[in-house]
């Protein structure tokens, strides 16, 4: 038997799209893995395709699956899954793509309205595929997923929890100093409020920072890297080795904990949004060291800590949680750290593990 159609490449999805569009009707385009079909996928995808005049799946292709939903998925070959949708009355044309995200497919094929599926709002989707979206002048449509049907929820009704299981996130952290940070992540991963990742590699400029020493206790490959000749800045070499460390070990977000350089193109082009930092100040007020001692000399009445994403600048990526710490009469430089110090190990858990589901926004049918 052979199939009754086959897949689309990118370029063919795209002059469907134009032809649409001659005559005023709209491509409407939708991602996801589509492994194991369900009457879920069925009307979210009816629902999608009557958003426009035509619908266009882009099916991620099995490694692309592995990436996302772990080792042992998907359950069905990327031919069989485009074959089952392209069985459906609503599916016009499928494509397939290799990348975790759909960003490319969306460039290349600039469809009218993009619908994704589940609890998400336009703010929450995955960050890449919101500014291809944005860019290409997509409307987004988000449609309501069926209670109770998803992949997930159906392999585990058929009793293969081990493939419902999500892949961890894979954080790679990078530290100069004790380590208390790093210990704040591990203890939120163990009592189960960072339960979704794992930290897969620890890197540090400094060779006998203790926060090695914490990595390697607890079995996680930690690594020195050389920083170079200089006092704070960070070399070229060096840029490019944290570069190639963290990509070898597929980490899906880099974690700054007290790491006191600068990180230039090298790291920052290679995970583009994906670095966060935990800085002990209410940012944007004081960056830069010892930013606690800075509030009290300024006779400021409260500190805090912020997480911010990481640019080129100092402490200066856009913010993504802040926590205010109130500076008490009596209070002294040390005393004032520790407690920032306490305030960040409650707000850099929940900021990263919101950012991680920010992230790992699954495709918009699971
Ligand atoms: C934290 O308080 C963090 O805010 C600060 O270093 C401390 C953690 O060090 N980071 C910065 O000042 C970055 N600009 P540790 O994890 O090595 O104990």
């Amino acid at each position: 038997m052979v199939s009754s159609a086959s897949v689309a490449t990118w370029e063919e999805a795209r002059v469907l799209r134009d032809e649409l569009d001659q005559t005023g009707k709209r491509l409407v385009f939708t991602n996801g893995c589509f492994d194991v079909l369900h009457v879920g996928h069925v009307r979210y995808l009816n629902e999608a395709r009557s958003l426009g005049d035509a619908l266009c799946v882009a099916l991620n292709a099995d490694a692309s699956v592995r990436s996302l939903k772990g080792p042992h998925r998907p359950i069905n070959p990327v031919e069989h899954r485009a074959e089952v949708l392209l069985g459906l009355s609503a599916v016009d044309a499928v494509v397939v793509f290799s990348e975790a995200r759909a960003t490319n497919a969306i460039r290349a094929i600039q469809p009218h309205v993009y619908a994704k599926g589940g609890d998400y709002t336009p703010e929450s989707l995955n960050l890449e595929e919101r500014e291809a979206l944005d860019d290409v002048g997509a409307q987004i449509e988000i449609l309501d997923l069926v209670a109770g049907q998803s992949t997930t929820e159906t392999l585990a009704r058929l009793g293969r929890p081990e493939e419902a299981k999500p892949r961890a996130l894979r954080l790679g952290v990078l530290g100069s100093g004790r380590g208390s940070t790093l210990e704040g992540l591990l203890a939120a991963i163990d009592d189960g409020r960072l339960s979704q990742t794992e930290v897969v590699l620890v890197v540090s400029d400094v060779e006998d920072a203790f926060i090695l020493e914490i990595a390697r206790k607890r079995g996680i490959e930690a690594v020195h890297v050389d920083p170079g000749p200089y006092k704070t800045r960070l070399g070229e070499p060096a840029q490019k080795e944290i570069r190639d460390r963290f990509r070898s070990a597929a980490v899906d977000l880099v974690i700054l904990a007290g790491f006191m350089r600068r990180l230039k193109t090298p790291v920052l082009q290679a995970f583009p949004n994906r670095i966060l930092n935990v800085h002990p100040s209410l940012l944007p007020k004081y960056p830069g060291r010892a930013a606690w001692a800075q509030a009290l000399a300024a006779g400021e009445s409260q500190a805090g800590t912020s997480i911010h994403l990481v640019d080129e600048g100092i402490d200066s990526g856009r913010l993504l949680g802040q926590e205010p710490v109130p500076i008490l009469p009596g209070d002294t430089e040390e005393s004032l750290q520790q407690r920032i110090q306490s305030a960040e190990r409650e707000l850099y858990p929940r900021v990263i593990s919101e950012y991680a589901r920010l992230l790992a926004s699954p495709p918009s049918c699971e």
